[in-house]
């Protein structure tokens, strides 16, 4: 047999042998035998010295191209065998089904005040915040709440037995007017956050319980402005067939004031006509002047309303104490 037709035959070999090897080691042997220096190609190599000078290249060059052919079919095999030792023995079932440790949740009354959040930033509302304990200036003088006012009694109010005689924060309101001791208008903030009052706990009441305040100052603030903002931010919280009603009230520091009925089917559902969801008005110009703006420039409105009692209607959840026993029965339904 002729030099030149080995070629085709011990190439065929290497390649099957190289594709049979399962494992590297089966692998390395394969290339040693073939292709080490005292493989079978060295020796093929080895005997063209005895072909014709004319012979000689033609060959050489096949058996170069032969040898080519395996090198690259040995990288491609030995990364095939390299991936397949890396997986673990036993595979993945990628289809069984997950183990999953239960996941903690967001409480429902955060749950809602963050919808509540989300909608007012939509229209451009930022957040602003305020301390729990607070002094009898911010929660009520400043808001035109005269001393006399039953709700600075100690029947109404916590207070803390110590000399300056703070408190704890009875409405998120004192909040505005700690953001406009800070910023000039237009103003444009809500509040969330947590207010205290002397209650007996019962179905809807409890000592601590969750506000969000809405203040907004500007140019010619009119109530039409407030009620459209608050009706778009309940329609997004309780859908699309929120009605709301605004019956006039008093606040010492809005005139004029307003109480906002709302209604919708999970209203009627309760057998309710309109139920009552919050405190509004126009800001009092004395509220202005205590804060430095001057009300003949300056309008605005503000709005305060309860969030435990939205939860309940969005819920259906008819004792408010179920929000504050953290029972992991009741919480983990949201
Ligand atoms: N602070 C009132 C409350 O706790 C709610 C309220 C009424 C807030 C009128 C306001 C407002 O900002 O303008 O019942």
């Amino acid at each position: 047999m002729s030099l030149i037709s080995e070629i085709e035959p011990l190439k065929n070999a290497g390649l099957s042998e190289l594709a049979a090897a399962t494992d590297l080691q089966a692998l390395d042997a394969a290339r040693v035998q073939y292709l080490g220096a005292n493989g079978r190609f060295t020796a093929l190599m080895k005997q063209l010295g005895a072909l014709s000078k004319e012979e000689r290249p033609a060959a050489g060059k096949l058996i170069n191209t032969a040898k080519g052919e395996l090198e690259a079919a040995l990288a491609a095999r030995r990364g095939e065998l390299e991936l397949r030792a890396a997986l673990p023995k036993d595979p993945t079932d990628m289809t069984l089904p997950g183990r999953r440790r239960p996941l903690g949740r967001l409480h429902p009354l955060t749950q809602v005040t963050e919808d509540i959040v989300r909608s007012f930033r939509r229209l451009g509302f930022a957040v602003a915040d305020g301390p729990e304990v607070e002094d009898e200036y911010h929660c009520f003088d400043a808001l035109n709440t005269p001393a006399d006012h039953p709700a600075r009694d100690l029947q109404d109010t916590f207070y803390l037995n110590t000399p300056k005689r703070p408190l704890l924060r009875t409405h998120t309101s004192s909040v505005q007017i700690r953001v406009m001791e800070k910023q000039r208008p237009p103003i444009r903030v809500i509040v969330p956050g947590r207010v205290y009052r002397r209650d007996n706990a019962d179905a809807t009441h409890n000592p601590t319980f969750h506000q969000i305040e809405g203040l907004y100052v500007d140019r010619g603030v009119t109530v039409g402005d407030l009620k459209g903002t608050v009706e778009f931010v309940f329609r997004e919280l309780l859908g699309p067939d929120v009605k709301l009603r605004f019956r006039p009230h008093y606040f010492s520091y809005t005139e004029p004031s307003y109480e906002i009925d709302f209604t919708n089917a999970l209203v009627k559902k309760l057998g309710k006509d309109w139920m009552e969801i919050a405190g509004c008005g126009i800001v009092h110009p004395q509220v202005f002047e205590t804060v430095g703006y001057d009300p003949e420039e300056w309008s605005g409105w503000a709005f305060g309303f309860g969030i435990e009692r939205l939860a309940m209607l969005r819920y259906g959840v008819n004792d408010i104490r179920l929000f504050y026993e953290n029972d992991v029965r009741f919480l983990g339904q949201f």
